[in-house]
């Protein structure tokens, strides 16, 4: 929940030679990226990849991203880049997509939670790439939220959450894509989109072809895909449901309504946001997590979020809408995932 009143005791800055410094001496550094902020550190540095796993309180058992700004970090730290990740490589990074691939002796287990996989992408804001570069080391992150909160789209939003656990916040303004990237795994015969984001299946598809999702291999008890697989995730304090205009409304006192375009009468709502004026949905996917925060910063007691169309980023939405209408954070694989009606069942139920 955002409380801009807290004041923080980590600085915020754009200072990249001192963030890149923190990094290099172990520190944590929330920075921005075009997707949402990451919480990095030095991922080949044991000790400060495992304060990143305390200052979210997130499970040993979700593997992070390793971010990098020049193809030779690639190169040490996966087995091989096999031809569709070159083709993926050439046409989308820097951006918003991150590749797993086997991972070489380099990286250490604690990243990849003891996967043989590692998640790699190359971000694509120009002060990620350049702190990248000034620390000199791949640098491990994930969102920079408490775990299994709404992901942070400002500086200000990790300030909220995280502020006085971490060593320094590089401001790089709004992220502009607004979800995470999308995750997909080279590793295995088939490609396969283990977390829809902020590249569309359609964009990947057409460079490489169709794709298996995760949703669709669930039933190999692959080990690969066991980890990090917890179907409640982006969660509002305020209980949120996905609901059509149609829709009957639940019984509560005071609801919000998370809507994609704006709709009228808005009489039963007591507070309301839109998230394309236009209908557009890269708009919509850079407004979503800062319109979910300032839902539930008003006490209501309910959020009646509107699906919007499942295609493009519109995938990655719909995504992370439905986690976060999930209050039950037990993982996935103790129960079957109950799609939204009318809506496809998250590919998978990844952070
Ligand atoms: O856009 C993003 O990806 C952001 C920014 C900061 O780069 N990062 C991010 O990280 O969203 P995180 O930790 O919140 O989500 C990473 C997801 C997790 O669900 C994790 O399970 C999956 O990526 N992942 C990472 N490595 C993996 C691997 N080796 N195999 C399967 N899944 C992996
Ligand atoms: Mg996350």
């Amino acid at each position: 929940m955002q409380s801009p009143d807290i004041p923080t005791s980590c600085s915020i800055g754009t200072d990249v030679a001192r963030a890149a410094g923190l990094l290099a001496r172990g520190g944590l550094v929330a920075f921005a990226t075009e997707t949402v902020y990451g919480l990095g550190a030095d991922a080949l540095d044991v000790r400060a990849v495992a304060r990143i796993f305390e200052v979210k309180g997130r499970p040993r058992f979700d593997p992070l991203i390793v971010h990098v700004a020049e193809l030779a970090w690639l190169e040490r730290l996966v087995r091989s880049v096999p031809e569709n990740a070159r083709r993926l490589i050439d046409r989308f990074w820097p951006g918003p997509l991150t590749l797993v691939l086997p991972k070489t002796n380099l990286v250490p287990d604690l990243v990849t939670a003891g996967l043989p996989t590692v998640g790699v992408r190359m971000p694509a804001h120009p002060s990620a790439l350049d702190l990248l570069r000034q620390a000199g080391t791949p640098v491990a992150a994930p969102s920079a939220n408490l775990f299994g909160q709404v992901s942070p789209t400002t500086a200000q939003h990790v300030a909220d959450q995280l502020g006085s656990r971490i060593d320094y916040i590089l401001d790089g303004g709004p992220c502009s894509v607004g979800v995470e990237s999308t995750v997909l795994d080279l590793s295995g015969l088939f490609p396969t989109l283990l977390r829809p984001g902020g590249l569309s299946r359609e964009q990947i598809e057409l460079a490489i072809g169709p794709l298996k999702s995760a949703h669709a291999a669930s039933n190999d008890a692959s080990p690969q895909r066991a980890p990090g697989m917890l179907s409640t995730h982006y969660a509002t304090g305020t209980p949120l449901v996905l609901a059509r205009r149609e829709d009957r409304l639940p019984d509560a006192a005071r609801i919000g309504l998370l809507a994609f375009v704006p709709e009228s009468p808005l009489g039963r709502f007591a507070a309301s946001e839109v998230l394309s004026p236009c209908g557009d949905l890269a708009e919509a996917a850079a407004n979503l997590f800062a319109a979910m925060r300032r839902l539930d910063a008003q006490g209501l007691d309910l959020i009646v979020a509107r699906p919007v169309p499942g295609i493009g980023l519109g995938q990655a939405i719909n995504d992370r809408l439905q986690r976060a209408a999930r209050r039950d954070a037990r993982p996935s694989s103790d129960r079957a995932i109950e799609p939204v009606e009318g809506l496809a069942a998250p590919d998978s139920p990844h952070e």
